[in-house]
């Protein structure tokens, strides 16, 4: 083990988020239009190079390492980058080993999950409609992810659904999503809508920017509804509905609330490492990395620079009914 992170604002990082691919096989509204250029397949890291980046970085202290995209489960091989980070995992230096997908693989490779150490999965689904689903997703088909969601349970593997909360949209669902996850033991979180990418609202008229206020609000007509005061020491804040004892999360990116504790950075396909989500500002691993492969640990140098460079918190605001902050990059590109 060598020093731990420590970002200029006494932050410990132990968190690391890392996309695989910029790829998805949905196009889901709020995050991708229908025609992307993606990025030629020289431009990302290999698995090879992103095991000895993920394991720099976890030499430094990480101890939870999310995998993420676009859909990391349509990475090429990724099943033997799972169960390359598993090692870490074994020597106790990795507490959690986790990802973030869109389920549409689940069926395949949830036990391959399972047995690389995987114990928990965060899985997007918006609508339990099949239409409005294809609609949201534009590609995708609720009955193969609900198979997946199957799968996934029968493995071992414990599911938090993400949801994104769109007006006009998923509003009327809520009672029926939360009692679905209630039935199937699952946790749910519902997500504010990023101004990253496209207008969700008014080009794909999918739905509006749905307060987590209101969403909360909203609760309140189904449910007795308490504040917790417990934090996962992310963005997610959450409530107790007395009538299920379920806990439900909601994560709002814009408010400023988190990032005193933020404990996490971020890394792309490419191998540029975003050390705050709403900032501009970002630094390229992949270079030392390609030049470090048996040399001086350029590597570590450059991983410490970035931390040493981390912001103290974003930018977002969506006060005087504008929103100033918007990210230029989709969210495909850093990672959910
Ligand atoms: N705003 C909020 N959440 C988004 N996601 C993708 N794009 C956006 C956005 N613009 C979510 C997905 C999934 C996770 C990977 O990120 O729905 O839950
Ligand atoms: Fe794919 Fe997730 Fe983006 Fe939807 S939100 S297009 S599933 S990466």
């Amino acid at each position: 083990m060598k020093a731990p992170l420590i970002d200029p604002f006494a932050r410990a990082i132990t968190y690391l988020r890392v996309s695989v691919t910029d790829r998805c096989d949905f196009r889901c509204v709020y995050c991708m239009s229908e025609n992307m250029t993606f990025l030629p397949k020289k431009e990302l890291l290999t698995l090879e190079e992103l095991d000895r980046l993920c394991s720099a970085f976890i030499n430094m202290g990480v101890e939870k390492l999310r995998i993420t995209g676009g859909e990391p489960l349509v990475r090429r091989d990724i099943m033997t980058f799972f169960q390359a980070m598993s090692r870490h995992l074994e020597t106790g230096a990795l507490k959690e080993l986790t990802l973030t997908t869109n389920g549409s693989q689940l069926e395949k490779y949830s036990e391959a999950l399972f047995a690389a150490g995987v114990r928990r999965v965060n899985i997007s689904l918006d609508t339990l409609d099949e239409e409005k689903f294809a609609r949201v997703t534009r590609w995708g088909r609720l009955a193969q992810l609900l198979r997946g969601i199957d799968a996934a349970q029968k493995a071992g593997l414990r599911v938090k659904i993400n949801a994104v909360a769109l007006k006009g949209f998923n509003e009327e669902e809520l009672p029926a999503i939360t009692r679905w996850c209630a039935e199937r033991d699952m946790d749910l979180t519902w997500i504010e809508v990023m101004p990253m990418g496209e207008d969700i609202g008014s080009e794909n008229r999918i739905g509006q920017f749905w307060s987590l206020k209101d969403v909360r609000a909203e609760y309140e007509n189904h449910y007795s509804v308490s504040d917790l005061s417990e934090r996962s020491g992310g963005p997610a804040r959450y409530v107790q509905l007395a009538e299920t004892g379920q806990k439900i999360g909601f994560i709002t990116p814009l408010s400023h609330n988190f990032c005193e504790s933020c404990n996490r950075v971020r890394i792309t396909c490419t191998g540029e490492i975003y050390t705050c989500l709403g900032q501009e500002g970002s630094a390229d691993l992949r270079a030392p990395l390609r030049a470090s492969v048996d040399g001086p640990d350029l590597l570590d140098d450059a991983i410490r620079a970035a931390i040493g460079d981390k912001p103290k918190g974003h930018d977002f605001d969506y006060s005087r009914q504008e929103v100033a902050g918007t990210m230029s990059r989709h969210m495909s590109h850093t990672g959910g």
